[in-house]
Order: structure tokens, then C-alpha cells, then sequence
């Protein structure tokens, strides 16, 4: 059955470039991100990798670890890494968790078998410190990756899961917020000192509360 928002996330056990890992304690108590690609050695998967790598510090600095997965072996996985440094001009520093056995592609039901009967499609998890799903998409393999959308989803995340808010289309960090339904007008405007700019009695926008 596959995994739907607000589901727990499966832990498991693998091997990766970094070594064996559990993937509870690998994300400890901070977010995590778990994405998959089709193969090791083909062209988009490379440039999807190689941004990642790129965007490290921009994880980080969200409490966020990344971890991405294949259903190749991982000395396939060393071999392929020194590509991506090389033509991506990074390093990759995130482990790539090799799925020989498609224990990780089953457990997040990354195999779909009218795309492809052998290799994962670009699936892509973050998950809570509550270790909680709060966002699944699914890319088909001709298709990279948007990852700076992915930090800008991890922000919307991370900012609602704190304060009573949601964000409009095409947020981005420090634009103004939605206020939620669930809070009257009159609470809004105790909660968000910053002010509530009614535009309809259900469309309440405030500045960024954090
Ligand atoms: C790629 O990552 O480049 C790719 C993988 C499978 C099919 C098409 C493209």
C-alpha cells in the first residue's frame, strides 16, 4: 500500500556511500528529505544529484538531511559520484543509499511498474521530525527535478507546522502569509501583531510571522 500524507515514514537499515545507516537515527530529530531516481550513470539523473550537492548548505541550514536512493549497488554508486563532481562541479556529500534488493524502493512504493518493472521512478519524501510524511511527489525519469521548489515547500513546511498560517501560490521566504480558516479575524489580529490585511472575511493575508 503506498504512503499517504501524515503517514509514518518505514524506518530501515541500508548500505550507502556513507557506510550503513538506520534511517531514524540518520535523520535524528531533524527533517528529512528521501528521493529517488531511476539509475546511476544516465544524464538527468546526474544534473538532479549534482544540485542537490550544490544546494547542501541550504539543507542544512534548514535541519534538514537528504538521502538519495537507487536500486544500483554502491560500488556503482563511488564510481558514479566521481562523475558528478566532475561534470556538475560539486561535492557530493549526502549518502546514496544503494537498493539492490528494492527494500527502500518497496517500503516507499518507488517502483511503478507501468513506467518502468526495474528501476524507480523520481520520487521524493520530506518527512517531519515526527518522522510524519508531509509531502510525496512523483516525477516521471524524463523529467529532473525542481529543487530549489523542494526548499521552498521545506519552508512552507517548516514555517506552518509553527505558527496558525499557510501559504498562497508561489510563496517565497519573507512574502506574506495566509491566515488559516480555522482562526477568526478577531483572533488573527491578537496572534499576528504584525497586522491581518483582510481582503475577504476567509482571505486573510499577514506578514511572515517568524
Ligand atoms: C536520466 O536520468 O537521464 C533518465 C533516466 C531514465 C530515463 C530517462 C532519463
Amino acid at each position: 500500500m503506498s504512503l499517504r500524507l501524515g503517514d509514518i515514514a518505514p524506518n530501515f537499515r541500508a548500505v550507502t556511500t556513507i557506510g550503513e545507516i538506520d534511517f531514524y537515527e540518520y535523520l535524528g530529530e531533524g527533517w528529512g528529505i528521501l528521493f529517488s531516481h531511476p539509475a546511476d550513470y544516465t544524464p538527468v539523473c546526474t544534473t538532479e544529484l549534482g544540485m542537490t550537492a550544490k544546494l547542501q548548505s541550504e539543507f542544512a541550514s534548514r535541519n534538514t538531511r537528504v538521502l538519495a536512493v537507487s536500486v544500483d549497488p554502491v560500488d556503482k554508486h563511488f564510481e558514479w559520484v566521481k562523475d558528478i563532481n566532475e561534470t556538475q562541479q560539486c561535492t557530493v556529500g549526502f549518502p546514496i543509499i544503494a537498493d539492490p534488493d528494492r527494500t527502500v524502493a518497496d517500503l516507499y512504493d518507488m517502483i511503478h511498474p507501468n513506467s518502468s518493472e526495474n528501476f524507480t521512478v523520481r520520487s521524493l519524501f520530506i518527512i517531519g521530525p515526527d518522522k510524519k510524511v508531509k509531502l510525496i511527489i512523483t516525477y516521471p525519469a524524463s523529467t529532473g527535478r525542481n529543487f530549489v521548489e523542494v526548499l521552498r515547500v521545506l519552508d512552507s513546511l517548516q514555517l506552518t507546522a509553527h505558527y496558525s498560517v499557510a501559504t498562497p501560490a508561489n510563496w517565497k521566504q519573507g512574502e506574506d502569509v495566509i491566515v488559516v480558516p480555522a482562526v477568526s479575524t478577531e483572533d488573527a489580529v491578537k496572534k499576528f501583531p504584525k497586522g491581518v490585511n483582510v481582503v475577504k472575511p476567509y482571505l486573510r493575508y499577514t506578514p511572515q510571522p517568524d
